[in-house]
């Protein structure tokens, strides 16, 4: 049997385990966590998906533009900290620290924070030559934030915390739960959750329903409140809250590239996800003192920043498979449909301009 199945079985024969805790024991378990495996889940070939990295530097390259945008307005400091918790193989970091040059490149430091030991292998790979140049470093998840001026960014880091299903049947709330004959739904109390999901609509049907990450405004205020000037970036996957609300948002599972919504099956060995709400997102953030605060889709957010007809120019320069690659890579995150408009990047401001 699945060593984290036998770990539940105690707990089922006595009641049923909400779908949140049965997501932070498939991803975070200290020994059988997905997200706590000696072995990487990422990648095309024979794993269970690929993220916005995996299709080229592009959005590392946007991200080095917005950043060194951030380190102009703040009055280009002499030490401009990115730090990315989530940070996985630090592909994002590479791309970024390849995309800088010139008085930025020398201001920059990348900061790695992640305690997924499969990533933390990738990642020592990735960053080598960075890491050896003191122009990256790591540091674990439960090290106290120092305060710096400079970037908190994130890639899928907020859809991969335990969140919680609530559905509105037309008279009460109900969550999702683990029993020991399978996944069902029990009428309980929100509390919070209840509040924040009513003052998203005008009014709730039935079949309404979103999630609720619990840990989210934790994470957020310890990463914000450590950036004492500069940008904090998100890129995920996720909407606002009416629209969560409208779609019954919920678990789902990736497994060798298929997703479904098994949320319960495979655990440790399958990634679990969910929606991240934007707006819960940014009201965190803006409690937190952060302005400016605004979140678009990831096509639009390229499309904004990235001068694309330059880089397309550029391009025509290379090897006919490297500009092939870069062309598919734009594709993939530009056009509708495709993986650019299932994400979001939010944006916000924290403290002085230069
Ligand atoms: C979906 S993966 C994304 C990895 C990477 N950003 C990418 O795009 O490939 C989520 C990562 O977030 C990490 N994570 C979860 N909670 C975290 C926290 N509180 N601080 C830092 N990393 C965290 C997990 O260990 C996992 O590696």
């Amino acid at each position: 049997m699945n060593p984290l199945n036998e770990l539940l079985q105690p707990r089922l024969n006595e009641g049923a385990v909400p779908a949140a805790e049965v997501m932070a024991l498939g991803l975070y378990h200290p020994q059988h966590g997905y997200y706590r495996r000696k072995e990487g889940p990422w990648g095309f070939a024979g794993k269970d998906y690929y993220t916005a990295l995996d299709l080229g530097p592009l959005l590392g390259q946007t991200l080095a533009l917005r950043l060194e945008a951030a380190w102009e307005r703040l009055g280009r400091p002499a030490r401009f900290t990115a730090l990315e918790p989530g940070a996985g193989r630090g592909w994002l970091g590479r791309d970024l620290l390849n995309a800088v040059s010139g008085p930025f490149a020398e201001a920059l430091i990348y900061v790695h924070r992640d305690d997924n030991p499969a990533a933390r292998h990738a990642a020592e790979a990735a960053l080598a030559p960075f890491l050896q140049a003191n122009r990256a470093r790591f540091a674990s998840e439960t090290d106290p934030l120092e305060p710096f001026t400079g970037c908190v960014f994130s890639n899928e880091l907020f859809d991969a915390l335990p969140a919680q299903p609530w559905r509105w049947n037309g008279e009460q709330w109900a969550r999702e739960v683990l029993a020991a004959s399978g996944p069902e739904w029990q009428a309980a109390d929100p509390g919070e959750a209840g509040v924040w999901f009513a003052a998203q609509t005008d009014g709730l049907e039935p079949g309404d329903g979103s999630i609720w990450c619990e840990a989210l405004p934790g994470l957020v205020r310890e990463l914000s409140r450590a950036l004492e000037a500069g940008l904090f970036l998100a890129v995920d996957y996720g909407e606002s809250a009416d629209r969560l609300l409208a779609k019954g948002a919920d678990l789902r599972r990736f497994k060798a590239h298929g997703v479904d919504g098994l949320w319960h099956e495979d655990l440790g060995e399958a990634d679990l996800t969910s929606d991240v709400d934007f707006t819960r997102l940014a009201h965190v953030l803006e409690g937190e003192g952060l302005t400016s605060l605004s979140h678009m889709e990831l096509s639009r957010w390229i499309r904004t920043h990235a001068p694309l007809d330059a880089w397309g120019a550029q391009w025509m320069g290379l090897p006919a498979p490297d500009r092939m690659k870069r062309t598919e890579n734009l594709l993939q995150l530009t056009l509708p449909g495709m993986m650019g408009s299932r994400f979001r990047v939010l944006e916000g401001w924290k403290g002085n301009e230069g």
